[in-house]
């Protein structure tokens, strides 16, 4: 940009220089030359201040491009509770339990929509596995995918760069920061991780979540800022962009379960901050946090976020070994083992919620090649179900 200033300027000088040839005595050409030199450096250096500094602010005013789908449904959304699963391949076995629990547990389906995004698998592929776990895709179940393309070329390089070594090893992590793309017509979710189960009416969360009028609210993680960041090399770049600095003793929050105003993303270009942060950490010659995208969440929504109640993220417990009776909230399986995984914790309670995979009568499993789903009939049955003996 400031390269295109400089330009015009010369032009300008140029134009300037012409004009006076014209005039007469050579010494007032050589006079006007310096003063219009002297302008020109003047015009584009303060040019280059301004743009600078407004660069590190927050944008105040609020684009009206970003704002133009948010209402595309909004005969039914007043009531309507939009839940996200983001289901990357690892994570796929999660995602009929927890459907599952969400739906027994609502108190009115019709208010409900659950938006499957899919990252790094085809769509196909996935509702395969879905059928094969009897599970349909409705009104009130919708597949979404996340692919790239909706991102711009460098932040695609940033991505590929910081997955090189990390835990968190998949892009399909950072789809949460894309939702205001994915769900256009979509003003507030409940995004869930597939590792969970919701045990109470999504409703209820949802209630929650209403009382607070911050733009984010997840449940409080037993750490803080201090502890998840190394903020000697994160809070200088936090306090040149907002002016003010982290207060490291703060809780952060875990980002598995959380409720987020997609507006106030929109309106804010906060997605323009996530990608600031996924910068600075590609630019940065060793990790500035621990968490990944929960991390940049962390810190995108520092000061502006509300907790919800502690049942909205529990960890899997000994009371629960069984069954999960008279539990309420949901319960987050973060971390590992998955309760899907040879060695998984509390599974046999975990697979109470998995709907009748293959009838009951057989195992759904993928082809080789990791893409085909279909089942596997036990001895006596088949039928692409298992439904016929
Ligand atoms: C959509 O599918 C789910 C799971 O298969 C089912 O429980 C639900 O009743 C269906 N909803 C509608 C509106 O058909
Ligand atoms: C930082 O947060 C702690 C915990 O909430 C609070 O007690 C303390 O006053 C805060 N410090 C500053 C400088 O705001
Ligand atoms: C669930 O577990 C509890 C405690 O382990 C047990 O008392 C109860 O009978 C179990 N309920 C079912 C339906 O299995
Ligand atoms: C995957 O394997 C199945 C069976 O082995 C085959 O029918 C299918 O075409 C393969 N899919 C791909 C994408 O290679």
């Amino acid at each position: 940009m400031s390269q295109n200033k400089r330009e015009t300027s010369a032009i300008y000088i140029q134009g300037a220089m012409f004009v006076c040839s014209r005039r007469g005595p050579r010494l007032s050409i050589i006079f006007s030359l310096s003063i219009l030199l002297f302008a020109a450096c003047m015009y584009v250096w303060i040019i280059r201040y301004v743009t600078i500094a407004s660069a590190s602010r927050q944008p105040e005013v609020v684009p009206s491009s970003v704002l133009t789908d948010t209402n595309r449904h909004s005969n039914n959304v007043a009531n309507e509770v939009n839940v996200v699963i983001a289901a990357d391949f690892q994570y796929i076995q999660g995602l009929p339990p927890l459907i599952h629990s969400i739906l027994a547990n609502t108190r009115n389906l019709d208010n409900i929509r659950i938006h499957i995004v899919v990252c790094d698998y085809p769509v196909d592929n996935l509702l395969q596995y879905l059928e094969c776990n009897d599970i349909r895709i409705n009104k009130t179940l919708q597949v979404t995918q996340f692919t790239d393309s909706i991102i711009s070329t460098n932040i695609r390089a940033a991505w590929t760069k910081i997955f090189m070594a990390r835990r968190l090893s998949s892009v399909c992590n950072y789809a949460r920061a894309y939702l205001h793309r994915l769900l256009p017509g979509v003003s507030k979710v409940i995004f869930i991780d597939a590792d969970t189960l919701v045990l109470s009416p999504i409703e209820d969360l949802w209630a929650e979540s209403k009382i607070h009028k911050t733009p984010f609210q997840a449940v409080a993680r037993l750490s803080s800022y201090e502890k998840d960041f190394i903020l000697r090399d994160v809070s200088p770049i936090y306090h040149k962009r907002f002016g003010t600095y982290i207060n490291g003793s703060l809780n952060t929050f875990s980002a598995g379960l959380f409720v987020m105003d997609l507006n106030y993303y929109r309106e804010h270009n906060l997605v323009d901050e996530v990608e600031f942060w996924l910068i600075k950490q590609t630019e940065s010659r060793h990790p500035l946090w621990q968490l990944d995208c929960q991390s940049i969440f962390q810190l995108v929504y520092y000061n502006k976020w509300d907790r919800l109640s502690d049942i909205w993220s529990r960890f899997p417990s000994s009371v629960m070994l069984d069954n999960f009776s008279g539990i309420r909230g949901s319960i987050h399986w973060s971390g590992k083992p998955k309760p899907w995984m040879e060695f998984g914790t509390f599974s046999k309670a975990w697979k109470k919620y998995r709907p009748s995979e293959c009838s009951g009568h057989g195992v759904c499993q993928n082809a080789e090649n990791r893409t085909d789903w279909y089942c596997a009939c036990n001895d006596f049955y088949h039928g692409t179900l298992c439904q016929h003996k």
